[in-house]
């Protein structure tokens, strides 16, 4: 992979010292691990969804061979917890998915990898997990689109934001899926979820998935006269609906409980609005979109508010350049997931609940935020959010030379902006209201914020963003 990430490896090593101080070294009288019977069936469940072949991750680790060559590699990248990837340091098993190792399954790779990697019966070795849905890892979709065309990255210096419109209609779904997804007294369907699979993984950092119902995406695309059209922060249109996208280290994933991602017409155009990392040579994608409708009654929409700034302005060299932000919850809500967003220089993310009864709930804690992985984090308990609830978020970053994911060398002064190089900070908290009819009560909130947040701006702050019009509308909408 990229020479960024090896270094980014390599000070978190040193960081966390070495495995013979560590919980690594061997017992005295310990038969030594062995690949079947030990540390395979590690492997095989917290590595090879990645670790295989067309998967994110550079190389393979379901073959005995492809393992034991990097042994001492992987027994030093679990014990420093940098692989398998997962930022929240807290709060603990409160998250679905959340991909750590035990204490004890880090020391047995530790002492396999120690004793010289052996093989054992390598007849009794578990197989690989079966691929999770083939293609699609939710399954066959019910509706896949394609961009028109491949689309041609530029090969940088600055990165690129891309909407594609993609017409698409529903005619060909069996009649009876399509009436188990209508929404009653309307012609809209609802969506269980949607799965973005990029072509070209290297070059596609993240994706969003609208809906376009005004053929405004269509003519802006055909007055660029090109493939797609360029289109930062907003689609560029006023969504009919926002379905969800795709971040590095994003699972797709299925609701509970009757809960719907949003809802879309029998046809229009689904907008997909990419960001394309710069990787300095000329790339092409051509990315796919599967959407799942609703199988089972809806019963509730996800909904969202959004703690950020624009104020960002870090000067070059600062270690701990700190944002904050709030929101007060304007019904009862039940807090689904978070999500939070910063780039190269984030370094901290701590989101908290202050509850009107006084209690304070820790929602996320990153201390080690990485670019390369950012989740859309979902609670196994998802929990109240009393009206009156206030949310604060406080982003860190760190503009030192001593931050190995630092774009430039010497630190340089970073302000708001779209690129990977620019900064940003955001805190999506996925809702849904308790009572039905609330949901006018969060979109005035959301409004009230976003126009709140504007007017805080400076005009020069204002000047280094590219707003469109139809922005502060979308921001309510989406
Ligand atoms: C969610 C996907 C994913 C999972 C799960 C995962 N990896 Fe990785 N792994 C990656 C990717 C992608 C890279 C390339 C570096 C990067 O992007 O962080 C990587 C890199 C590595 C590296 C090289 C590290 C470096 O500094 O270059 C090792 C070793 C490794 N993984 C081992 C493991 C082991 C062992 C597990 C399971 C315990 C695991 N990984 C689980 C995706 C994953």
């Amino acid at each position: 992979m990229s020479r960024r990430m090896t270094l980014l490896a390599a000070s978190a090593l040193a960081a966390a010292g070495s495995l013979t101080g560590g919980q690594a070294v061997p017992e005295a009288g310990d038969p030594s691990p062995t690949w079947a019977r030990d540390v395979a069936p590690i492997l095989m469940s917290h590595c090879v969804e990645c670790h295989r072949p067309s998967e994110v991750a550079p190389f393979s680790l379901l073959a005995y061979k492809d393992a034991a060559k990097r042994a001492r590699f992987i027994a030093k990248t679990v014990t420093a917890r940098i692989m398998p990837p997962w930022t929240p340091d807290g709060p603990r098993d409160a998250f679905v998915d959340e991909r750590r190792l035990s204490g004890e399954e880090i020391a047995t790779i530790g002492r396999w990898a120690e004793t010289g990697a052996p093989a054992g019966d390598l007849s009794a070795a578990p197989g690989p997990p079966a691929e999770r849905g083939g293609r699609w890892r939710l399954g066959p979709p019910d509706l896949v689109v394609r961009m028109r065309r491949p689309f041609a990255i530029p090969a940088g210096p600055d990165d690129t934001y891309q909407v594609f419109p993609i017409p698409f209609s529903l005619a060909a779904v069996p009649a009876s899926v399509l009436a188990g997804a209508r929404i009653p007294g309307s012609d809209a369907l609802a969506v269980a979820a949607v799965e973005v699979r990029p072509e070209n993984q290297r070059a596609l950092h993240h994706a969003d998935v609208f809906v376009d119902t005004t053929g405004e995406a269509r003519k802006r695309e055909a007055a660029e006269g090109g493939n797609g059209y360029a289109s930062f922060g907003t689609p560029g249109f006023v969504p009919a609906a926002y379905l969800g996208g795709r971040v590095p280290g994003t699972t797709p994933r299925f609701l509970p409980g009757g809960i719907a991602v949003g809802v879309m017409p029998m046809s229009g155009d689904i907008a997909v609005q990419i960001h394309y990392h710069a990787t300095g040579k000329a790339e092409s994608d051509q990315t796919e979109v599967g959407v799942y409708l609703m199988r089972e009654p809806t019963r509730r929409m996800m909904d969202a508010l959004f703690l950020r700034s624009f104020k960002l302005d870090i000067p070059a060299g600062a270690p701990a350049y700190a944002v904050e932000d709030s929101i007060e919850v304007p019904a009862d809500c039940i807090l689904m997931s978070v999500f939070p967003h910063m780039h190269l220089l984030g370094h901290e993310v701590h989101a908290i609940a202050q509850m009107p009864d006084g209690s304070v709930r820790t929602l996320i804690d990153i201390s080690r935020w990485s670019f390369r992985w950012q989740d859309h984090y979902f609670y196994r308990e998802p929990f109240l959010l009393t009206k009156g609830t206030r949310v604060r978020c406080r982003w860190v970053f760190d503009n030192s030379a001593a931050n190995p994911s630092n774009p430039y060398s010497p630190p340089r002064e970073i302000v708001f902006g779209p690129n990977a190089t620019d900064e940003m900070c955001g805190l999506l908290l996925g809702v849904i209201p308790m009572n039905l009819g609330d949901e006018s009560l969060l979109r005035e909130a959301r409004i009230r914020k976003m126009k709140e947040t504007i007017a805080e701006l400076t005009p020069e702050e204002r000047a280094r963003f590219r707003w469109d019009d139809a922005f502060e509308e979308a921001a309510g909408l989406n």
